[in-house]
């Protein structure tokens, strides 16, 4: 463990000013071996609002900047991130177990959201309408939204950061940031590089602490006019009744429960790799991991084979050791919902094809990457998240009833198809209720293309020329002219 995150005082950063030294702390936890490996400030709601108060008023002059000036410090931004990382790799592994590669590419995304956004920002063009009389022109201005606070998750430190960092700055928002308790020493020094990039006091703030108490000062503060939160659909419900009070403008991308429908078609080396990579990316713990996966039963033995000999080449371990392919999971509590998932499964008739059981490396909370066959409907691994490495195939018979099964979810964030053929691909996909779709692709988040689900898997989109909208209002003018 670097001796620096060991002793290196964290601190919140409000108006361009590093403080909360007197709070009391919070321990970050490594969850590979679980030593402390820093701590951070508990703050509440009193930072909170000094922290939203900071933001409003730099909102005042950042907003009248103009798209050029806040795409250079975007961009400067985005040149340190890059410097910095290894350095950045390195915390996130530190805090939140996922394997050094994984890390290192979550950073080279999250860098990739401010050049993309420091260019899109040059593009919020507004609108000219055509007149319906002599005497008027119309047209629709855009404006920056206000103060955004960002509610970030533990799973994607940086990228889920910057994806929300990226619009808003570019759009002339400022900004509060409240990091996952569970990994926040990423945001802290994401944070920092955005003070040598220079932005402007009060433009970035943030706040470690009391997620209740931080929550409840930002949905209360009438300064803040927009809240964008990556977490749990439990969590997100929350927030839109609270954003009732005062209609604050809500982007939510929340749960999920992916399905992958393989059709008999298919290449199956492809979809071999896709699925292991959707299912185990992050030890299974990103919102879009392939949660349940329906093969068509002409290749369902051939599939079922050859994934589960893949899986049994991944490498569990200390995400820091380069060889290792899954970390650790966040905690012991995910640790007991995967054994749950995996009991209830088993006990309802799965078979066990590998896995199955939690290992005891090191103190760490570590889960093996587990294979279920015969799995049905009735399983919770079929119906609730299970964000761990778990991937449970259920064989089916005809594409409708891989439909009617993929959409029985109240969720519709991520599903993944693999077939070779364009028109059973094209038909199928046009069947899905789902807000993102890879098609003989398992990883398909991309920078310039919209994330986000439909149906309780939330609303608004990140990424892309949909994800600055959100932090943007159209006022139409209706101009009298002689
Ligand atoms: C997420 O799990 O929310 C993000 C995953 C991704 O960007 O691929």
């Amino acid at each position: 463990m670097s001796q620096e995150l060991k002793t290196k005082a964290h601190l919140i950063y409000i108006n361009g000013e590093w403080s909360g030294a007197d709070l009391d702390e919070l321990e970050v936890v490594n969850p590979a071996n679980g030593q402390v490996i820093g701590c951070v400030p508990n703050a509440g709601e009193v930072e909170a609002h000094e922290a939203i108060e900071a933001a409003h008023q730099a909102f005042q002059t950042w907003s009248q900047t103009t798209a050029y000036e806040r795409a250079g410090y975007l961009k400067k931004f985005h040149a340190l991130i890059l410097e910095h990382q290894e350095e950045l790799a390195q915390i996130m592994t530190k805090e939140m177990g996922k394997p050094i590669n994984e890390s290192r590419g979550e950073v080279a995304s999250a860098a990739s959201f401010l050049e993309w956004y420091a260019e899109e920002g040059k593009r919020v063009y507004g609108e000219t309408i055509p007149t319906h009389t002599q005497n008027k022109r119309l047209q629709v201005w855009k404006k920056p939204v206000g103060v955004v606070a960002a509610i970030t998750p533990w799973n994607f430190p940086a990228a889920m950061l910057t994806r929300k960092m990226g619009p808003a700055l570019a759009a002339g928002c400022t900004i509060v940031i409240k990091p996952s308790g569970d990994s926040p020493l990423t945001a802290i020094k994401m944070v920092e590089l955005s003070e040598q990039a220079g932005f402007p006091k009060g433009v970035i703030n943030l706040v470690t602490g009391s997620s209740s108490k931080i929550g409840k000062a930002i949905m209360e503060n009438d300064k803040v006019r927009k809240v964008t939160f990556t977490g749990s659909t439990e969590v997100g419900k929350m927030l839109i009744q609270q954003s009732a009070h005062q209609v604050k403008r809500l982007s939510l991308e929340l749960g999920g429960h992916a399905p992958v429908i393989i059709l008999n078609d298919a290449n199956i080396d492809a979809a071999v790799e896709g699925v292991v990579a959707s299912a185990f990316r992050n030890a299974g713990q990103t919102c879009v991991c392939a949660n349940r996966i329906y093969v068509q039963s002409g290749v369902h033995e051939e599939f079922v084979d050859k994934f589960t000999k893949a899986v049994n080449l991944l490498k569990v371990g200390n995400g820091a050791e380069e060889t290792v392919t899954v970390g650790p999971l966040i905690n012991q509590a995910s640790v007991q919902k995967v054994r749950h998932h995996v009991e209830d499964a088993l006990a309802k008739g799965a078979t066990l094809l590998t896995g199955g059981v939690s290992l005891e490396n090191d103190g760490g909370n570590f889960y093996a990457p587990t294979v279920l066959s015969d799995v049905t409907a009735s399983m919770v691994v079929m119906h609730e998240e299970t964000f761990g490495p778990v991937a449970p195939i259920q064989k089916v018979e005809t594409i409708e009833e891989a439909i009617a099964l993929a959409n029985d979810t109240p969720y519709g964030l991520a599903a993944y198809v693999f077939t070779e053929s364009v028109s059973q691909g094209t038909r199928l996909i046009e069947q899905l209720q789902y807000g993102i779709v890879g098609w003989n692709d398992g990883v398909p988040s991309a920078t310039q293309a919209p994330f986000g689900g439909m149906k309780e898997s939330g609303f608004g989109r990140e990424g892309g020329h949909e994800g600055i909208e959100s932090y943007l209002e159209s006022q139409y003018v209706s101009m009298g002219i002689n």
